[in-house]
């Protein structure tokens, strides 16, 4: 009796051994693209797709943003920053096209809306 036991245990260990390897090898692992992304990258050609205060895009300091919900937040008279939708704007943020650089809390905001990067020149 012991030993039927024995031997069925033992031979269940070796089938449960067995089956572990055989789904390691065979079950697809996870593959590449299923991964999460890499930050995206964009061309200026396609930021500038998005040049109309409906559906803004722009890149500050080689980071991309969508400040489309942001535009109707923004403290300025409209007409400020809407010409800067679709381009590159690192100048025109770090000066407020007056000279002065926004403030700390304005950069924090910033970092709420990026997309992704500029794409290597
Ligand atoms: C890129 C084009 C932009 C231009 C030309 C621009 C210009 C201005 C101007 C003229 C003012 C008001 C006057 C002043 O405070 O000196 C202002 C204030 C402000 N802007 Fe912009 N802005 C731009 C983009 C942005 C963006 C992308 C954000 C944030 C997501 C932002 C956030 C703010 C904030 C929070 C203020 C209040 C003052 C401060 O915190 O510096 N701006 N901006």
């Amino acid at each position: 009796m012991m030993r039927k036991l024995f031997l069925l245990g033992t031979g269940a260990f070796w089938i449960a051994v067995l089956l572990v390897w055989a789904g390691a090898r065979w079950l697809p692992s996870v593959p590449e693209q299923a991964l999460p992304p890499t930050e995206k990258r964009f061309t200026l050609e396609e930021i500038a797709r998005h040049a109309s205060p409906e559906d803004c895009w722009m890149a500050i300091e080689r980071t991309v943003y969508d400040l489309t919900p942001y535009l109707p937040e923004h403290p300025s008279r409209s007409g400020i920053v809407d010409p800067w939708c679709g381009k590159e704007a690192t100048e025109a943020y770090r000066s407020k096209m007056k000279g002065r650089p926004h403030s700390p809390e304005a950069d924090h905001l910033l970092t709420q809306y990026r997309v992704g990067a500029l794409e290597e020149p």
